[in-house]
């Protein structure tokens, strides 16, 4: 089609659906600036966008949340919370088997904006461990690296950024040698966007050549991995497992076997990871049940006195909280990311200042919220899963996320818990090391990953080593890096 063409079609698309004021300055754009807005235009869905506007906008938005009939979703117990440790021996040796025919592939969320942490650039180039201050996706790659040489296996690893951050990703890979990966294993892929509506449901304009757009949300990872053609692409390697994680965790088992073995063994779509919660109010998701579907009820729509309710044994009842660890099934994001799909995740509202432009075209910063964003969350895909398994897992092994400059979820909590995980590994290997009564170390070291990647790992190691490395200050224990 010729260019004025597919314009005039393009402005008619948007006039037909009450939507005409994104072209409100188009004579005033040159021809790069017309071109710009008509890419923003493209990517837009106006079918689900007022369908979004009828529902969540303008309708009585997303059901208020019933708590009735909600149970707590069973999980399988921690062999070191006085779980049986035989079924989690048997999962660890499926997980190896299946990692060792390379049927396994990592998977990392890190489209999203990290407005709380406030740093310039995609966050896995956030510099995170305590010495050597290596990036977050340096210490995924080291791990990664890690579980193929110990399984002999291939690995691939899928990474979805948003255009917000994909360049950046891109050449973080390239300037530090994909970081000692094949980078015929790494692939990129963009999310989604969506664009953010005002209170009536009108699209905002982010300038006058520019649709407000945002990445749909860590849920939009499963369409994304659809129409990148990264499901096409696993499916082609024979990969049967997708092992889930989030860009801000340091201490995730990236690919952990005896997860994929339960998730393999228990024919599930969809497994999770759970932590108990460390306190009731704690704003962590919750894994629930309800008509024998497992879902997970956010903290902001569990009912209080759910939250706060005990068992005979003393215990929070809802104890299991989300911390966006998962398995997936290959055919399952397949069925639920597919175009035509009608399991798509529902979208959620967020009311949040964009910024604009006023009616003459001048920029505007608001003070307040100004209109909606649409997300969706991968955690909706659970009731849609067949079989889903939930275990347990140690928060001090493998949940310390980055989200804020400070306080809570802050690089300086996230590297106290690496050195506190770290310590009790050197204690339990029985090396002497001085720690205060929360378990800190009085200074900073470091194990790479190629060094050890787990405790069990870890304790053998050291045991090997004649006569094991003094620890101090800036310690830094190695694996042969490359
Ligand atoms: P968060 O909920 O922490 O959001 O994402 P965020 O955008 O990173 O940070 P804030 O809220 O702006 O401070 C949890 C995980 O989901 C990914 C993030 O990259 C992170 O790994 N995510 C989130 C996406 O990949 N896409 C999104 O649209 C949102």
């Amino acid at each position: 089609m010729h260019d004025s063409q597919l314009a005039e079609t393009e402005k008619a698309r948007f006039a037909a659906a009450g939507q005409g004021q994104v072209f409100a300055f188009w004579n005033e754009l040159d021809g790069a600036q017309r071109e710009a807005l008509l890419r923003d235009a493209a990517e837009i869905d106006l079918a689900e966008v007022q369908h979004l506007v009828d529902t969540l906008v303008k309708g009585e938005g997303e059901a208020a949340f019933s708590a009735e009939g909600l149970e707590p979703a069973p999980y399988i117990p921690h062999p070191r919370s006085g779980g049986d440790p035989a079924p989690w021996k048997e999962a660890a040796t499926a997980g190896e088997e299946a990692l060792r025919q390379g049927k396994v592939a990592a998977f990392t969320v890190a489209g999203g904006q990290g407005t709380r942490l406030g740093y310039e650039g995609p966050k896995g180039t956030f510099p995170v461990t305590p010495v050597r201050r290596r990036p977050l996706f340096a210490v995924f790659a080291d791990k990664l690296l890690a579980t193929q040489r110990r399984y002999g296996c291939r690995l691939p690893w899928f990474i979805m950024t948003s255009s917000l951050n994909h360049e950046e990703t891109l050449a973080a890979f390239e300037e530090a040698d994909y970081f000692g990966l094949d980078p015929e294993e790494v692939a990129f892929f963009r999310q989604g966007r969506m664009p953010a509506v005002d209170f009536e449901g009108k699209i905002l304009l982010a300038g006058k050549d520019r649709i407000a757009m945002s990445p749909d949300g860590h849920g939009g990872s499963l369409r994304a991995l659809v129409r990148s053609g990264a499901v096409e692409r696993m499916r082609a390697g024979g990969i049967e497992a997708i092992s889930y994680f989030q860009v801000d965790n340091p201490l995730v088992k990236a690919v952990d076997p005896a997860f994929i073995g339960f998730h393999l063994l228990g024919g599930s779509e969809m497994s999770s990871k759970m932590i108990p919660k460390a306190y009731p109010e704690e704003k962590v998701g919750h894994f629930c049940r309800r008509d024998g579907t497992t879902l997970v009820v956010e903290y902001s729509d569990m009912p209080k006195e759910l939250q706060e309710e005990r068992g005979e044994d003393g215990e929070l009842r809802y104890l299991a909280g989300s911390i966006a660890i998962h398995v997936l099934d290959v055919p399952f994001v397949d069925r639920l990311g597919g175009k035509a799909s009608s399991h798509r995740l529902p979208f959620h509202r967020a009311n949040k200042k964009i910024a604009t432009v006023d009616a003459d075209g001048r920029p505007v910063k608001p003070e307040e919220p100004n209109g909606i964003k649409f997300e969706q969350f991968v955690f909706d895909a659970l009731p849609q899963a067949a079989h889903p398994v939930i275990i347990e897992t140690r928060r001090e092994s493998e949940f310390s996320p980055v989200k804020n400059a400070a306080g809570l979820d802050s690089p300086e909590t996230c590297r106290q818990d690496q050195l506190r995980e770290w310590a009790r590994w050197l204690r339990e290997a029985g090396a002497e090391l001085t720690v205060d009564e929360s378990g800190l170390p009085e200074f900073n070291f470091e194990i790479s990953p190629l060094f050890a990647d787990s405790r069990e790992a870890f304790v053998e190691k050291w045991a090997s080593m004649d006569p094991p490395p003094a620890i101090a200050e800036g310690t830094v224990l190695e694996g042969s890096e490359r």
